[in-house]
């Protein structure tokens, strides 16, 4: 994998990124709350940015693990998106995404979703997985979710692997 001489790395807060969006009528369902995979978008939009600003490459979404939807999001509401940057290995990185419901009127918020979603960088040339800037670790906080993050890690590359060999059994019985 290519990498580019010596970075001393970023901290979780130099990409940790906030985002506030009303929710309208054109995101809502039929019961007048936000679509769930409109929920998912906008995830995967805070977490590009982050992903962005730790690494300044072009990135791309490798996986987002399990997501559920505590609460609806109200037409006349505000979806709060939280993403801060958890781990980093080689060229993939993992972002924490919190998403609240916020009622304007009340100042009431309410949490929503926690989303875990893991980036790629990328080489913008070659297209090929690059090595991202190491992940500089201030408080105990972000050490006790970084340790968190490796066991993520752990689980997701192990139900990769899952999946690759189930597909390659699947493919060579299709060919039999
Ligand atoms: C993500 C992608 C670049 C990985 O490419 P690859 O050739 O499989 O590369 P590698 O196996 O070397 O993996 C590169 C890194 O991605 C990580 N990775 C790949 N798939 C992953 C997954 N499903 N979950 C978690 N990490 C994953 C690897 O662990 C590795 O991390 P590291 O470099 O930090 O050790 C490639 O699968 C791809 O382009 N996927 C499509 C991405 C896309 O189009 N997303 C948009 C939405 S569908």
């Amino acid at each position: 994998m290519k990498s580019e001489g010596v970075h001393a790395g970023m901290r979780v807060s130099d990409s940790a990124t906030e985002m506030a969006q009303p929710v309208l009528p054109q995101h809502a369902n039929v019961h007048g709350s936000v679509l769930g995979g409109t929920v998912m978008h906008w995830i995967d939009l805070a977490a590009a940015v982050v992903a962005n600003r730790h690494c300044r490459r072009p990135v791309v979404t490798a996986a987002m693990d399990e997501l559920s939807f505590l609460a609806p999001i109200q037409v006349g509401q505000l979806a709060l998106i939280h993403a801060r940057i958890t781990l980093v290995d080689k060229s993939s990185m993992e972002i924490r995404v919190e998403v609240e419901s916020e009622d304007l009127l009340t100042g009431e918020r309410r949490h929503t979703s926690t989303a875990y979603v893991t980036f790629v960088a990328l080489d913008p040339v070659t297209r090929r997985p690059v090595a991202v800037p190491p992940l500089i670790l201030e408080t105990e906080e972000e050490r006790r979710e970084h340790a968190a993050a490796q066991e993520r890690r752990r689980r997701r590359l192990e139900h990769r692997k899952a999946m690759q060999q189930g597909s390659a059994a699947s493919v060579s019985r299709s060919r039999n």
